[in-house]
């Protein structure tokens, strides 16, 4: 990970140092302690905002370059439109605009929290903290050159906040989510050579102890003793052996169950002898998005020390073609003791995921399970990379994701599931085959994976739109989004912590 940025607070009467960022309304208004920072400049400011026909349009921005009558050698203006109606997400936003508009040769920057008429308080001045980090995150790891004039150096910016300790108490909470989310890109964005699956588990393993989560690993020998045969299948084609990781976090009442979080984790995606078409095929990197998420959320409900039982599990494998690799016709037994004849091995995060659902349910009974996967192409289709696919057994959970989700502009949309659906996943020759057909893809793909749920309230995310390779927004510039980390992480907060 490359975070180049360093973060402090300070008391809104402090003095600014670098770049200075101050906050507008849609009146062109300024709040109070704003005013008396901007005294000396007023005629420069008034002459620039004429000069731009700037009206202050909610997010719009204006920069004047050595102002007369300040010392910043930069002032940005950033409107928020109306001060009085904005949500934790435009917090949010706002620090990964502000962040925007720091130029990379900057070394230092300080961005003045205050409107007129709206106190900004400890909490949205965390999410602004975080928005500059998820705004400021680059995976650089193998560039070997940085380009001076394009590439930031270390820069440190100052938030001049109304409540310093507060605001230092409440980006805590915000700085373990910002290192979860963060966590989860990097492992996205690592190639297939270096992140296999037994490298994927040896960096949760390391990374999560370190806060307190119980982490276990199944190895082969393992996974084939607990009797994970789907999964193992799509493993053996690969020269890298299979591993499941199980991360415990217990931050609530002993003997409560858990919530359960399930990811997808193949960390290369050929798609094995029902092999891929080469343009693109270096996405497929990327095919552990879900694992990525359920890894770093787990991260961050430890980090904050959440009062919740959660456990994470992640079925890592690699697909690939081989001697030695699943082919179509194939019929694996599940670990659920269900059949599955293998049409297209390509189809392969449905088999990996239908065993770390059944041994979720049995070993702990959760409350719900949530698995997350980049499963189909068919839910770029329907829903491009604005909302994940949302398909649920339970109404309530349902609700609730869809209300996390608005809340964090992680956004989900539901889609059906119905015993039509479900048969078309029938095979000829044993319990189900792993493909439905070329309608429904990703609405098949769900099916049967509700076959491996039972009775518990379930919710799958069909992440492939949303995980990788989305278009860069506010707060983030990267490949991989880390998307999934910021929504579950509120769904346990709104309503899973005693
Ligand atoms: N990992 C892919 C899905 C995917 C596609 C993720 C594009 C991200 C971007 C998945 O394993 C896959 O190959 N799905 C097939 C299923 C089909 C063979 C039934 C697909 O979507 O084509
Ligand atoms: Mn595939
Ligand atoms: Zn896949």
């Amino acid at each position: 990970m490359s975070e180049s940025v360093t973060l402090s607070f300070a008391r809104l009467t402090a003095a600014p140092k670098g770049v200075l960022i101050v906050l507008t309304d849609e009146t062109l208004a300024f709040g109070a302690q704003t005013q008396k920072l901007l005294k000396g400049a007023d005629a420069a400011i008034t002459r620039a905002f004429d000069a731009e026909r700037y009206k202050g349009k909610a997010w719009s921005t204006i920069d004047l370059l050595a102002p007369a009558g300040l010392d910043a050698p930069r002032l940005v203006v950033i409107s928020v439109g109306k001060a009085g109606e904005l949500k934790p997400a435009d917090f949010l936003k706002l620090g990964g605009v502000a962040a925007g508009k720091i130029p990379s040769s900057a070394r230092e920057a300080t961005v003045v929290l205050d409107l007129p008429g709206a106190k900004i308080g400890p909490e949205s001045a965390s999410e602004v903290a975080l928005g500059i980090r998820l705004r400021t995150y680059t995976f650089d790891r193998y560039k070997t050159k940085k380009k001076d004039d394009t590439e930031r150096g270390a820069l440190a910016v100052t938030l001049l906040v109304s409540d310093e300790a507060g605001t230092k108490r409440a980006v805590t909470a915000a700085d373990a989510v910002g290192d979860g989310v963060l966590f989860a890109r990097d492992l996205v964005n690592e190639p297939a050579n270096v992140l296999d699956p037994p490298e994927f588990a040896r960096r949760a393993e390391e990374h999560l102890s370190s806060v307190g989560v119980e982490i276990e690993v199944l190895d082969d020998a393992g996974l084939a003793r607990a009797g994970m045969h789907a999964l193992l299948g799509v493993g053996q084609g690969s020269i890298k052996e299979s591993r499941v990781v199980i991360m415990r976090w217990n931050g609530g009442p002993a003997g409560e169950p858990p919530v359960a979080f399930i990811g997808k984790g193949v960390t290369f995606d050929t798609g094995g002898i029902s092999i891929k078409p080469a343009a693109g095929m270096e996405d497929m990197k990327g095919d552990m998005g879900g694992a990525a998420c359920v890894t770093g959320l787990l991260y961050a409900l430890a980090a904050r020390k959440a009062k919740v039982n959660a456990v994470g599990l992640i079925g890592l494998v690699e697909n690939m073609p081989d001697g030695a690799a699943q082919r179509p016709g194939d019929i694996v037994t599940s670990l659920s003791g269900q059949t599955i004849e293998i049409i297209n091995t390509d189809a392969e995060g449905r088999l990996v995921l239908s065993d770390v659902l059944w041994y979720a349910k049995e070993q702990f009974k959760p409350k719900f399970m949530i698995d997350l996967a980049t499963l189909t192409g068919a839910i770029l289709v329907a829903l491009g990379s604005e909302y994940a696919g949302l398909f649920s057994n339970d109404d309530t959970l349902s609700e609730r994701l869809t209300k996390s989700g608005q809340e964090t502009g992680e956004r989900v949309w539901r889609m059906p599931l119905g015993p039509e659906y479900d048969k078309l996943v029938d095979s000829k020759f044993a319990d189900m085959k792993n493909t439905g057909g070329r309608h429904a893809g990703s609405i098949t793909a769900a099916q049967f994976l509700q076959r491996f749920v039972d009775k518990t309230p379930w919710a799958h995310l069909d992440i492939a739109g949303t995980a990788m390779s989305s278009p860069a927004s506010d707060i983030n510039k990267s490949w991989g989004s880390g998307w999934g980390v910021r929504l579950l992480n509120q769904l346990v907060k709104d309503h899973y912590e005693g």
